[in-house]
């Protein structure tokens, strides 16, 4: 080859190198002080009286509405504002958080209503005590472990969701719902914390028999499984927000994917691993081409159905760690582009909420059923989208997921 024609070759191979290199590497800091300024102003906007915890910003409204700590949403301002501190290390933003958190409190002592506790409590006090070792938090955490706990049913082998009557669920028998797999973090971290092996172990046995009731052959989950509470014998498979019994909610593939990426993380079992790998790959298979889910992946309207932004920011911090823990190098490469795709979609004009109102995205849907929450602003998609980005950023800069910033 003649020079001129080698100095052509390797320029257009340095040129194709760069591309790939800044194609992987999403600009993290423009998203990231955007939600720094989306926040500055909801903390300007707040409540000065409880309820005064951020919710949702339904379509077509300017304004914020309130929740209080009973509310299953209630961890995640607390915890977007822990982001908020991790990423500005600014205390005032420190003392919002601290402060935020501790309204939740109560739900450490009190009976268990609900299995939310997990999302609740450790979004909130876990990410304070990560960033702050506070021991007080530590505390708080211990006794939710153990009020959660009570909702273990050792026949069946699960947490029970709900504890109280709800449509179609068969009560008083036992339900379990997709959800559910998130809390399990607070009682991994409880057990490796001075709370005991069997929370450890209520955990595994939750995460395993939810793999076998709670999935069709081809990895998609239902939302919900019925349970004898006697016999522990599976009755039925259906949805609560769903399109169908048999359809692929978005969220709720969503905590799978999250759920048992952490549950790898946390027993370093293959068969999680395998399995957090094929709940991701069917979601990843059926998505449009912008990576946001519509609401449910059967909805009947779709290209016009509303999607969920909060199920594209859940998984997009999901797939980030499972990229870490796949070993299989141009897999984990998939995974990597694929949340920093998303993570690039919902930062477009199209998903940012920039002067439509205060929150961080538009377009997630919590609960189509009851035409409750249909594509709005929702607290939980902030905080996993601030989430997704800290990861990404730990990750960019040589940091393990989970270490602080
Ligand atoms: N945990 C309820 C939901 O995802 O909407």
């Amino acid at each position: 080859m003649s020079s001129s024609r080698f100095s052509v070759v390797l320029i257009l191979l340095v040129a194709l190198c760069g591309f790939t290199l800044s194609r992987d590497r999403f600009p993290v800091d423009p998203a990231l002080t955007y939600c720094v300024q989306q926040a500055t102003k909801t903390a300007a906007s707040l409540p000065a009286t409880e309820p005064n915890l951020p919710r949702n910003i339904l379509n077509g409204k300017k304004n914020w509405n309130y929740i209080s700590y009973k509310d299953w949403t209630s961890g995640f301002w607390p915890g977007t504002l822990w982001y908020i501190y991790e990423y500005t290390k600014d205390p005032a933003w420190k003392a919002k958080a601290d402060s935020f958190t501790r309204e939740l409190t109560p739900l450490a002592f009190q009976k268990a209503v609900d299995h939310d506790l997990g999302f609740q409590m450790y979004c909130s006090f876990g990410n304070g005590l990560r960033l702050t070792g506070n021991a007080d938090y530590k505390k708080k955490l211990l006794a939710t472990a153990d009020t959660l706990a009570t909702l273990f049913n050792p026949k069946v082998g699960t947490i029970l969701s709900w504890p109280r009557s709800v449509p179609n669920m068969e009560w008083p028998q036992h339900n379990t719902i997709m959800d559910n797999m998130i809390n399990l973090e607070l009682l991994f971290w409880a057990s490796k914390n001075g709370g005991g092996k069997h929370l450890y172990d209520i955990a595994v046995s939750h995460a395993t028999t939810t793999m076998k009731n709670h999935f069709r052959p081809d990895y998609t989950s239902y939302h919900v499984v019925v349970y004898d509470r006697e016999t522990g014998k599976k009755i039925k498979g259906v949805t609560h927000q769903g399109y169908a019994d048999n359809s692929m909610w978005a969220r709720g593939q969503s905590w799978a994917i999250y759920g048992y990426t952490m549950t790898y993380r946390e027993t370093k079992d293959p068969k999680f691993l395998d399995f957090a790998q094929n709940v991701s790959d069917v979601y990843l298979k059926r998505l449009p081409k912008d990576l946001i889910p519509y609401w449910d992946f059967s909805a009947p309207d779709i290209p016009s159905a509303p999607r969920d932004a909060s199920a594209a920011a859940v998984t997009a911090s999901a797939l980030l760690e499972l990229s870490t823990f796949v070993k299989d190098k141009a897999k984990a490469a998939t995974y990597r582009a694929k949340a920093e795709q998303m993570l690039e979609s919902l930062s477009s004009a199209n998903y940012q909420s920039r002067q439509v109102n205060d929150a961080f995205l538009l377009h997630s849907t919590g609960h189509k059923p009851n035409n409750s929450e249909v594509d709005a602003s929702i607290n939980y998609a902030d905080y996993y989208y601030i989430e997704a980005l800290i990861r990404l950023k730990k990750l960019q800069t040589g940091k393990p997921i989970l270490a602080n910033l």
